[in-house]
């Protein structure tokens, strides 16, 4: 049985995400974990939130709590939302879990050992209120190229610079205002990125099969930006991975921890002990998924991301991995998105611009937006969402081409036959046409989702659905029925068994839909149409279902004009 591992970019831990955060990443690795499992595969699906970092403590302070606190419970807000949007994770982890401490812990001894770790003593600003070293984020002041006096340590947020903290005018920490700041010496780790630059660019070279989008950044921080310079990995925070460890290969570095996009990464692997744990399994159960020596050669591993995570999916994380000299699974296949934009301009968590995910499933379910989100996912260049694209296509595709086929041939059946499926004679050469094309369509439609082309795919499964509705049309089971009952029954017939090949195609993308259209139609299973003519015939006459409840509703002008007004922008 192929196996097939699936890691979605994990979710900063700091807000509830917008719809742009979800297509970027979690939705079409859930469509193709969904779509590798109905073709068979064994698969394992992971994702977590990202709990580290500045971003982590500043959302905590914010919201005037802990940050261990802050997390746990904005862990379960989102893992909640997660499920609402029906993501089919087999674990949705936390890179704070005990797992991934140890784990980071260990990868940095081995690089170490490898001599990809130079501990560097340098200078830093250390708040004398606060007794601690403030990261650049931490202080503010005066930015001394445009004057704007909210300057970070690290970049002026008004003319765009970047900056030492040491640059800044009246500077004061942000944790207490204080401007008894000094520069004392400190020490810090730093990944020594540079000396990993053959191996990473034979392993790069060797993905000849990765999206353009993929490679072409991979490629521009390889070879011409500033990307494989050697990096800090430590900051001065106190939540996070410690970097003053048991048996650590250094000295001095207590309240340090590790750097968050050096951790994050590191929970992919961590996130599969913590599943492995959760179900009382031992640790060959996820090392058979992750370590090549114990059975991962097999494996094929796919990653989904947005554009600005490549770099480090691309270089820093191979680098860990590599650098480790230990037998890890490394990524496959890197499938990267564009950014969505919302209604004439960018989402914007800060300002609250566009629809968050909670906001979505409380106007409409989830299969309505998943729908839009997958069959206009950003991939060859950025998409947009707007009000007018989202009601017409919710309106076009599902109700008036899968909902409006699936209500009419089961209202007629029950209305002349009953809710069985009916006898009537053998399919003649319409339905043997019809079934030509859709073997053809169907083939089409493998075609795209194997290669991950999201949109491909959802016009591929459209054209399906499009397909049995024009046969509906000419075939006219209504007028023949008047002349020719047997004709129209194997008409519905037919019908029905359409509904049955729709349920079973459209799971990855509407899976709540498939399961009523399952249930309705009482199918055995939704096991994936290899033979699609088989699948045709599959509901045999008496076998019986209901007309199920009306699938869509459509969004009429005023719903639209009310949520495009509700979501312009200011949720705090
Ligand atoms: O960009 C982000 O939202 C990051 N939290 C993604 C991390 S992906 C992984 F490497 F952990
Ligand atoms: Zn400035």
């Amino acid at each position: 049985m192929a196996r097939t591992l699936i890691t979605s970019a994990l979710p900063y831990i700091n807000g509830i995400k917008h719809l742009g955060n979800l297509v970027g990443s979690q939705l079409p690795a859930d469509l193709y974990a969904r779509y590798r499992r109905a073709r068979g595969d064994e698969v394992l699906f992971l994702c977590a939130t990202d709990e580290h970092g500045t971003p982590a403590e500043i959302a905590a302070q914010k919201a005037g709590k802990p940050v261990a606190e802050y997390c746990a419970e904005m862990h379960d807000i989102q893992a909640e939302i997660a499920a609402g949007f029906r993501l089919s994770f087999d674990h949705f982890g936390r890179s704070s879990s005990e797992q991934n401490k140890i784990l980071t812990q260990h990868l940095a001894s081995k690089l170490a050992e490898s001599g990809l770790i130079e501990v560097i003593e340098e200078t830093q600003v250390y708040s004398v209120t606060d007794g601690r070293f403030l990261p650049d984020r931490y202080i503010e002041g005066t930015c001394p190229n445009c004057g704007y006096d909210s300057a970070r340590g690290d970049q002026c947020d008004n003319c765009t610079k970047q900056l030492d903290p040491t640059d800044l005018i009246n500077p004061h920490s942000t944790i207490s205002g204080a401007t008894d700041l000094e520069t004392r010496a400190t020490k810090h780790l730093y990944l020594k990125q540079s000396n990993m630059r053959g191996a990473l660019s034979e392993w790069i070279d060797s993905k000849t099969d990765w999206p353009v989008l993929t490679t072409s950044i991979a490629k521009k921080w390889l070879n011409d930006g500033d990307g494989l310079q050697d990096r800090g990995i430590t900051r001065d925070l106190s939540w996070g991975v410690p970097v003053q460890y048991e048996d650590a290969p250094w000295t001095g570095m207590d309240g340090k921890v590790f750097y968050v996009w050096f951790d994050a990464p590191i929970e992919y692997i961590a996130c599969g002990a913590e599943w492995a744990a959760k179900q009382g399994l031992d640790d060959a159960a996820w090392e058979r998924w992750w370590r090549t020596d114990k059975g991962a050669d097999d494996v094929r591993y796919v990653q989904f991301m947005g554009k600005d995570n490549v770099p480090f999916h691309t270089l820093s994380f191979p680098v860990t991995m590599l650098g480790s000299d230990e037998p890890w699974k490394m990524v496959d296949y890197i499938k990267s998105f564009n950014y969505l934009n919302y209604d004439g301009g960018q989402f914007s968590t800060s300002r609250g611009r566009g629809v968050f995910m909670d906001q979505a499933l409380s106007i409409l379910p989830s299969d309505y937006w998943r729908w839009w989100l997958l069959s206009h996912a950003p991939e060859s260049s950025d998409s947009e969402f707007t009000w007018e694209n989202f009601q017409s296509s919710v309106n076009k595709d599902l109700a008036d081409v899968l909902g409006n086929f699936v209500s009419r041939i089961t209202k007629f059946c029950r209305s002349k036959f009953g809710e069985e499926v009916p006898m009537g004679g053998d399919y003649g050469d319409q339905e043997r046409a019809l079934i030509a094309d859709l073997t053809e369509k169907v083939t089409d439609y493998q075609t795209h989702m194997d290669a991950i082309d999201v949109r491909k795919g959802a016009n591929a499964l459209r054209a399906i659905w499009v397909a049995g509705n024009e046969y509906l049309q000419s075939a006219a089971p209504w007028s023949t029925f008047k002349e020719d009952p047997e004709l129209a029954a194997m008409q519905v017939r037919m019908g029905l068994n359409l509904i049955g090949l729709y349920a079973r195609l459209s799971s990855p993308f509407i899976p709540d839909t498939s399961g009523k259209l399952h249930t309705a139609l009482a199918l055995d299973a939704l096991d994936w149409p290899e033979d699609v003519a088989g699948c045709l015939s599959s509901l045999t006459p008496g076998h019986t279902f209901v007309v199920p409840d009306n699938l869509f509703a459509k969004i009429s002008d005023e719903d639209r004009e009310d949520w495009q007004e509700k979501f312009a922008g200011t949720r705090s």
